[in-house]
């Protein structure tokens, strides 16, 4: 997909000075103004913290439009994804553009099967972790780890790419399982080849020698609806860290690794943590939800609400409503009663209902119910970033491949407006007071 010039401009004045910008439009209309040459013919750069006005690259991958609560994965609506796939055949559209037919399907499951074993030395190295580790420190580790047992790519970073990306997708959940199962100092279970993709995750996890797991389909099915809505997201913190990391032509485990620790961050992946630490501490402070609705609208208070905001959705995140649906469903199926979801659900509407919170457009996003149900599945807390991660890697790698690909790649550089010391004479050490 190309993307369309729309031939008109935009004017810039400068000093008396009128420059025309070129304008771009992408298919569902988004509006670009191209700066491509602007240092170049006016001698400005632009400045924007946080990037909340810049558009790091053209993609065909997710759609997004925050003010309409919608998501799109290559033109198909995200209800429709949760609703009628499993995580794997949305892996399969991001990674080769298309849904797949039953062969095709059938044959991407296979290369998940005969990649699902780690090497038995990479198994060592979860020995050397101490007990308190962080699994998501364990995760960016050994998927980096990965390109010394696989050094497949070579020279070439997109030779053998669909080989490297179903490893990547296979290899990954049985990371994320192992380094659990170290956690808790239990035997590892390897993982078995009658088992779908999510079951087989599940299975990985919770099954040990004294105590057999039963892999239940609404557990499997609810896993997959969360994993994929945490697919794909485009440019958010951690996609472009795997795009900024890959531009300088970095292998793709490598540039993974590097987008796993940008996911670790509170105020991105590692929100799904946060929400239900600060559920169970409203919970321990008798539900005193009036003394953490105004923390988190006082400015001297570094607390906010986690899971409450988007940078991009200034409506309901539409990850959110399916998942909210979800946790209710799932939590009857297992007929789990868990008093952070009363929590939840009343702070939600308090602050739906809060003037601070309506003003600035803060709605509950992707990870303000996701963990209640990872609680009920007996996903622990330490790992629900993790199981973001296992979501978002279809998307990593898809996007990470469309940059490579893309002939007007450029190593990404951004640039800086200087404010600091003006050229000062160098004073010897001896000289100085
Ligand atoms: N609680 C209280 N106030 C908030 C919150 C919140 N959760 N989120 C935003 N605000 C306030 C800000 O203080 C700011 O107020 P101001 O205009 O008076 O200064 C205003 O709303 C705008 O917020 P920004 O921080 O400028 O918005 P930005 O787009 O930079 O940040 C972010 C978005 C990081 C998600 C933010 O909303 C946040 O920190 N939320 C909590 C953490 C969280 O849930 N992160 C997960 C996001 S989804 C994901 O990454 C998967």
């Amino acid at each position: 997909m190309t993307q369309n010039t729309t031939g008109r401009v935009a004017e810039l004045k400068i000093d008396g000075k009128v420059y025309t910008l070129p304008t771009l439009e992408g298919t569902e209309g988004d509006k670009a103004i191209d700066i491509s040459n602007l240092l170049q013919e006016t001698g400005y750069i632009t400045l924007d913290s946080g990037y909340k006005n810049t558009g790091s690259c053209t993609s065909s991958i997710t759609y997004l439009d925050g003010n309409d609560g919608i998501l799109r994965y290559k033109g198909y609506d995200i209800e429709d994804l949760a609703e009628k796939c499993t995580f794997v055949e949305v892996a399969y559209l991001l990674l080769h553009d298309e849904l797949p037919n039953p062969r095709e399907l059938a044959q991407f499951k296979q290369l998940l099967e005969q990649f699902a074993l780690l090497h038995e030395d990479m198994i060592h190295f979860f020995d050397h972790f101490p007990p308190y580790a962080a699994p998501m420190s364990i995760l960016s580790v050994m998927v980096n780890c990965l390109s010394s047992y696989y050094p497949e790519m070579g020279d070439d970073p997109l030779a053998n790419i669909d080989i490297t990306a179903a490893r990547l997708l296979s290899k990954i959940r049985t990371i994320a399982a192992f380094s659990y199962k170290k956690s808790m100092g239990q035997p590892l279970i390897y993982p078995r080849h009658d088992l779908s993709y999510c079951g087989n995750f599940l299975n990985m996890m919770f099954d040990n020698p004294v105590r057999p797991y039963l892999v239940q389909p609404a557990v499997v099915s609810t896993l997959n609806k969360l994993l994929i809505l945490h697919a794909d997201h485009e440019q958010n913190c951690s996609t472009s860290t795997v795009r900024l990391v890959g531009s300088a032509g970095v292998n793709l485990y490598s540039s993974i690794s590097a987008g796993i620790n940008a996911l670790w961050g509170p105020l991105h992946g590692g929100a799904n943590e946060m929400v239900i630490q600060m559920l169970e501490a409203i919970h321990n402070d008798g539900n005193d939800f009036i003394k953490y609705i105004n923390k988190a609208k006082d400015k001297s208070d570094p607390f906010k609400l986690s899971g409450f905001g988007h940078r991009v959705y200034k409506t309901f995140d539409p990850r959110g409503t399916i998942i909210k649906q979800a946790c209710d469903e799932i939590l009857e199926v297992l007929h789990v009663s868990d008093p952070l979801l009363d929590i939840a659900r009343e702070l939600e509407e308090i602050a739906l209902n809060d003037e601070y919170f309506v003003k600035r457009n803060l709605y509950p996003n992707i990870d303000f119910y996701s963990g209640i149900i990872y609680r009920a599945i007996g996903i622990p807390t330490n790992m629900f970033t993790v199981m973001f991660a296992l979501g978002r890697l279809p998307g990593w790698v898809a996007q990470w491949t469309e940059m490579s690909v893309d002939p007007s790649r450029k190593i990404g550089r951004p640039r800086q407006v200087y404010i600091g010391e003006k050229q000062r004479n160098f004073v010897a050490l001896d000289d100085r007071g």
